[in-house]
């Protein structure tokens, strides 16, 4: 399959090729496209053949469920059933926008879309590209991140091509993503509201409105589509760098010092290191800045992984950021690609 791809302005994008995206969408085809957060793999949500498609592109497993996008709120009619009044408030005060609700499901939606599961995560991207696409596609868009399986989420059209070239239809290019973090996944569907995955949208923001939200659910979310299946029962592997993620937390100066004998432990053994970051003092290791300040490293954090890989390191050396509002998100998706390795010094 040949991949198109088609240029387009972020904030007007042009009508010719949202037209030729939603044609291919219409047709059962796959379209990447920009939102916000990150790229997204679309599929027609109403059309279970060109979601099956999908799954065989990203190589994930049919059981993990996908989130169904929409570009208004009338759209979640038929899509949810039992739609609670907090919902309704959430989607108001933070739609469009970087925050996914899981509700109960209507009947009318394939299967597929959330195997063995009664509900449908929804989000409504504050994308021009995105609400547009929707809009001319005449149907709500299933989209997970458009990366390959266990690789870490899209933030540029560069990426969606390294990963799915040739296995998808069209991509359209939007430039790179603004928050570049995948959407906050808050579940309504239960007794009380679940935070699954931590994003923009943060816990504090979500408690402002609606003060009983839990946290936790997070770390065990083994449905995430860029999970590995190790041993059941166990966290599973995510948003991975191809190199061995390693995670320092503790005082400035002592996670330079650690960070300092950990470069010459692993260069001893031949191997090259990288570091997620900018330490003029830190000598012999690949440096790649995702950014400065908690929404620059945001942005970036998927990029930073991406190019150190491309250079060919064996380990990556990373702190974690303090944990107060984006912090957590971005933690969240350090802890996952690193299984669990964090030194504390
Ligand atoms: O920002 C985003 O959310 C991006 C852009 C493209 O919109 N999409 C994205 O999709 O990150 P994906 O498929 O990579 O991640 C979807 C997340 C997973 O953690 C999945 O487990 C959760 O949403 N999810 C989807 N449907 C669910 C459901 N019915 N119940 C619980 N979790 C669900
Ligand atoms: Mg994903």
């Amino acid at each position: 399959m040949n991949t198109t791809v088609l240029p387009v302005n972020p904030r007007y994008p042009q009508a010719k090729a949202i037209a030729a995206a939603a044609r291919a969408l219409q047709q059962g085809g796959l379209v990447a496209f920009p939102t916000e957060t990150v790229y997204g793999l679309g599929a027609n949500a109403m059309d279970a053949d060109a979601i099956r498609r999908l799954y065989r592109a990203k190589q994930r497993p049919a059981g993990n469920p996908l989130i169904v996008h929409v570009a208004d709120l009338a759209q979640l009619e038929g899509l949810a059933v039992d739609i609670p009044d907090p919902a309704l408030q959430l989607a108001q005060r933070f739609w469009p926008g970087p925050l996914t609700l899981v509700l109960k499901r209507h009947p009318a939606l394939p299967d597929l879309i959330a195997p063995q599961r009664d509900t449908v995560a929804l989000r409504l991207p504050a994308h021009a590209v995105a609400q547009a696409l929707i809009r001319a596609t005449g149907h709500p868009l299933v989209a997970p991140s458009a990366n390959r399986f266990a690789r870490p989420s899209a933030t540029r059209a560069a990426h969606v091509l390294a990963d799915l070239e040739g296995r998808i239809d069209l991509l359209l290019d939007g430039g790179p993503t603004r928050i570049g973090l995948e959407s906050t996944v808050l579940d309504l569907s239960r007794q009380a509201p679940v935070l699954l995955r931590p994003g923009a949208i943060t816990l504090e923001q979500l408690r402002a409105q609606l003060a009983d939200v839990r946290s936790g659910g997070a770390m065990l979310d083994l449905d995430d589509d860029d999970a590995l299946p190790e041993s059941p029962g166990q966290y599973r592997r995510h948003y991975s760098p191809r190199a061995e993620l390693l995670l320092y937390e503790g005082e400035e100066g002592a996670v330079l010092a650690a960070m300092q004998d950990a470069v010459r432990a692993h260069a001893g053994r031949g191997r090259r290191v990288g570091l997620l970051g900018a330490l003029p003092d830190l000598a012999d290791c690949e440096q790649v800045s995702p950014g400065e300040g908690q929404e620059a490293t945001g942005r970036g954090l998927f990029a930073a992984l991406r190019e150190l890989d491309a250079r060919g390191v064996d380990v990556i050396l990373a702190r974690l950021e303090e944990s107060g509002g984006l912090g957590a998100a971005i933690n969240d998706r350090l802890r996952r690609a690193a299984e669990g390795r964090i030194i504390r010094v």
